[in-house]
């Protein structure tokens, strides 16, 4: 089956259709999608800045990371499943759609971006805890930091493309 095949046959699932039919339901998924995002943007965000070596100086990068990680992944979570649900209701469009492509290119590589980070940056994090991190980890922060904003932006640019 074709990329193209696949995205016909999720749009004609039931869910799919209610969604797209429905006067409430698409702006609901949207307003959680937007909420969740919010959370994921804005506590990547103060980690990214800690990176940096801009925000939170006071505070340990583990000790940051530590407490913000819990809130991105279960809002990512939140924020992913809506924007699923609202991919499906117009699967087709958004499969051919320039900012959507663009925007999952940079979900994959935000992701990528924070592997190597945590399999690689991170596993001397004990000798620069605390102050400024090293190169490598401010190259992290600062390529996360432009990658979400990419996102966030190609996501508000889908629905002028629509
Ligand atoms: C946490 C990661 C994500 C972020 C930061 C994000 C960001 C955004 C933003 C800012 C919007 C515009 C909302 C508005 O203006 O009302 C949006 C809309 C949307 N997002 Fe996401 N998104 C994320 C994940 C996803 C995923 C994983 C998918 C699906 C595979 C997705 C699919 C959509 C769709 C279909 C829309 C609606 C576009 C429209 O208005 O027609 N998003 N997203």
């Amino acid at each position: 089956m074709t990329a193209l095949g696949l995205v016909q046959v999720i749009q004609q699932q039931p869910y799919a259709v209610a969604i797209s039919r429905s006067p409430w339901l698409f702006p609901f998924f949207e307003t959680v999608h937007v909420l969740a995002l919010t959370l994921v943007v804005g506590s990547v965000a103060m980690m990214d800045l800690r990176l940096l070596g801009v925000g939170h100086r006071d505070r340990r990068v583990s000790e940051l990371m530590g407490s913000m990680l819990p809130w991105t992944w279960s809002a990512f979570a939140v924020a992913a499943t809506c924007g699923l649900l609202l991919f499906s209701s117009r699967a087709v469009t958004y499969y051919e759609n320039i900012p959507f492509r663009i925007k999952m290119c940079c979900l994959g590589l935000a992701a990528l971006n924070m592997l190597i980070f945590h399999a690689i940056i991170e596993r001397d994090i004990a000798t620069w805890d605390e102050g400024t991190p090293p190169l490598g980890a401010r190259v992290a922060g600062g390529l996360s930091l432009l990658l979400w904003i990419t996102i966030v932006a190609t996501g508000r640019w889908i629905g002028f493309t629509t």
